[in-house]
């Protein structure tokens, strides 16, 4: 975890749809140690009286970057951040499996790139496990069919998701499989990957679910001396369907425990 340290650290949001606005309110509500310098969305529809930059301004200016863009917009601020020695908190997981040219920068450079548990449960005992070693890791996740509407595999296979009048499987394959057939829908499944033991040998199974109210991610950890399961079912954001409320909270619980006394992780 990085340290707010002593001194306010100016935060700068790019990306500021139903995540990054949650995030901008929350940073001018009051968190410990980090003010709201400035905000970078060419579509800004939320006004937070601060300047709207550049990507590379913003950048330049700030102590910490948050991202909350489309994934197919990630990767390059992802990229621009290291090379600019700028922490960046990264909600977009899914776009950290399918360029792994990032993190091989991100081991050499001096900034840090931290992927908050978003709208997952359960990544505090992911975390523990691994020291012990994990057998095996898995998602499942459920949500209404048109949550998934746009995705590349949805299109690609020709899935009428207008007609899912039960629940029904999706996909079933492995975490990077996932990222690159769900790029907005499945970063959860990228987390637990990044969090356990990898894109390749993380599991994934995709569920459309009519008559579910929220969406559900179940995650299924064995190792050696434990097995866990956590499931959390999240409501939709309302300003993005694809999205849940619970991710932007991960990433201002991110920011408060960076200056809490008392931190329970
Ligand atoms: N880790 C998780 O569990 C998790 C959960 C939900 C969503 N997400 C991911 O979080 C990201 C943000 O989700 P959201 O619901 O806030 O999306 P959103 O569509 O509501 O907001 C995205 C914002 O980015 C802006 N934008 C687009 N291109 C830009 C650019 N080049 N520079 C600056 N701004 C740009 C858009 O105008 C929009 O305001 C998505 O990638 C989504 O997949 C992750």
């Amino acid at each position: 975890m990085f340290s707010s340290g002593s001194q306010q650290k100016k935060v700068g949001v790019i990306g500021v749809g139903a995540i990054g606005g949650a995030v901008c309110k929350a940073l001018q509500g009051g968190i410990d140690g980090f003010t709201l310098h400035g905000v970078s969305d060419p579509a800004l529809k939320q006004d937070f009286n601060v300047p709207n930059l550049t990507q590379d301004d913003l950048i330049a200016q700030c102590d910490l970057i948050v991202e909350a863009l489309p994934p197919s917009a990630a990767q390059d601020l992802a990229r621009k951040c290291l090379a600019a020695r700028r922490d960046m908190i990264m909600i977009s997981a899914c776009a950290l499996l399918t360029a792994p040219d990032i993190l091989d920068q991100a081991r050499v450079s001096e900034s840090r790139i931290i992927v908050p548990s978003g709208a997952l449960t359960g990544i505090d005992g992911v975390s523990s496990m691994k020291n012990l070693g994990i057998i095996s890791a898995s998602i499942a996740s459920t949500k209404k069919p048109l949550a998934y509407a746009g995705a590349p595999y949805i299109t690609d296979n020709n899935i009428d998701l207008d007609n899912i009048t039960e629940k029904t499987q999706i996909f079933a394959g492995n975490a990077l499989e996932a990222a690159k057939g769900f790029p907005a829908n499945l970063n959860v499944a990228a987390t637990l990957s990044l969090a356990g033991i990898g894109a390749e040998n993380t599991g994934v199974e995709i569920w459309a679910d009519p008559d579910i109210a929220g969406n559900c991610h179940e995650i299924t950890v064995k190792g050696e001396f434990s097995t866990m399961t956590a499931r959390v079912e999240n409501t939709p954001d309302p300003q993005n369907p694809k999205s849940s409320m619970l991710a932007a909270q991960s990433i201002i619980a991110t920011l408060r425990n960076a200056s809490a006394s008392l931190v329970v992780l």
